[in-house]
């Protein structure tokens, strides 16, 4: 059987994706940052080896800091991309890598389709937008699978920080001019493993969910799901939280590819929302 190996295992999607093998029965070798440095080509090409799948789940995701520390980003997210496609060429092996919605402008009004123009406006998404046409370079049997606004139970995450502060504050003032797919995880591991299992086509795939809302749309149904008013979350607007990257007005990602490969998509936001909190947040 296929061996995989999945890089960043540690991380908020890897710990999703292990269980997801594990609950599948597929065998695997889970890879962290301790046991394998991407940026190290000779270490990947060591540890990929005798693996026919390998799933990149590392990154430098911290999308503010990557402004000032663009080179260490670039670092991780398109040299490291590189190192493992490489790798996975070499071995004779295929490869996901795991990508953003920050490859976008954000600046649509209606979803990007999986072959929409790349224009990033973030160091965060540039360094992204290199890995993907790093890795569709050097390994062609491939899928890039692109997500969003991720929250799952092993990572801080925009769930998590509202739970928190539904605790501490009467009120909370949320924006309401960014549009996106919230996303959980375990969806999203799930989805990964579909599209390998299902031998679906190699090339983009967006591995979002199915419905939109705005940040403060997401937040006023985290409330609801916990039994809190919604009323207590107030919109405000992006100028109101100016951050060092610039933030995509619109990330809605077009979901086509599920549809041509007759897959099911990932389910609606607002119910994987209400199958995730137990685990998301178990102490609310
Ligand atoms: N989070 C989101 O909202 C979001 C949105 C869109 C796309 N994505 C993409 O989804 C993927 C998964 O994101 P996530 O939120 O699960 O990320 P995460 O929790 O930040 O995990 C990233 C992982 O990368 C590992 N890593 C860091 N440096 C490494 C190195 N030099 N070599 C090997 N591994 C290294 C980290 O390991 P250590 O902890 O051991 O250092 C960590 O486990 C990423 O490709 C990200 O770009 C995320």
């Amino acid at each position: 059987m296929t061996r995989w190996l999945v890089v960043g295992a540690g991380g908020m999607l890897g710990q999703d994706l292990c269980a997801a093998l594990e609950a599948a029965g597929i065998a695997f070798t889970a890879s962290r940052s301790a046991d394998l440095d991407i940026r190290d080509h000779d270490a990947c090409s060591r540890v990929v080896s005798e693996h026919g799948i390998i799933v990149n789940c590392a990154a430098y995701t911290a999308v503010d800091d990557a402004e000032s520390h663009e080179a260490e980003a670039f670092a991780l997210n398109a040299v490291g991309a590189a190192n493992l496609a490489r790798a996975a060429r070499e071995h004779g092996a295929r490869m996901v890598q795991v990508s953003t919605d920050y490859v976008f402008a954000g600046d649509a009004d209606e979803p990007y389709a999986e072959d929409a123009p790349l224009a990033p406006r973030s160091a965060y998404g540039r360094t992204k937008a290199a890995g993907e046409w790093a890795v569709e370079a050097h390994c062609p049997e491939s899928w890039i699978v692109r997500t969003a606004w991720l929250y799952g139970a092993g990572g801080g995450n925009f769930v998590k920080t509202m739970a928190r502060l539904a605790g501490e504050r009467e009120t909370l003032s949320v924006v309401d001019d960014q549009r996106g797919q919230p996303t959980w995880t375990v969806d999203l591991a799930d989805a990964i493993v579909r599209i390998v299992t299902s031998n679906a086509p190699f090339g983009v795939w967006h591995g979002t969910s199915s419905g939109e809302t705005t940040w403060h749309g997401f937040t006023q149904e985290i409330f609801r799901q916990l039994g809190l008013d919604p009323a207590r979350v107030e919109p405000t607007t992006t100028d109101a939280f100016p951050r060092p990257a610039p933030r995509p007005a619109y990330s809605v990602l077009g979901h086509e590819g599920w549809r041509m490969a007759r897959l099911a998509p990932l389910p609606d936001w607002r119910e994987s929302l209400a199958k995730a909190l137990p685990s998301v947040v178990p102490s609310v």
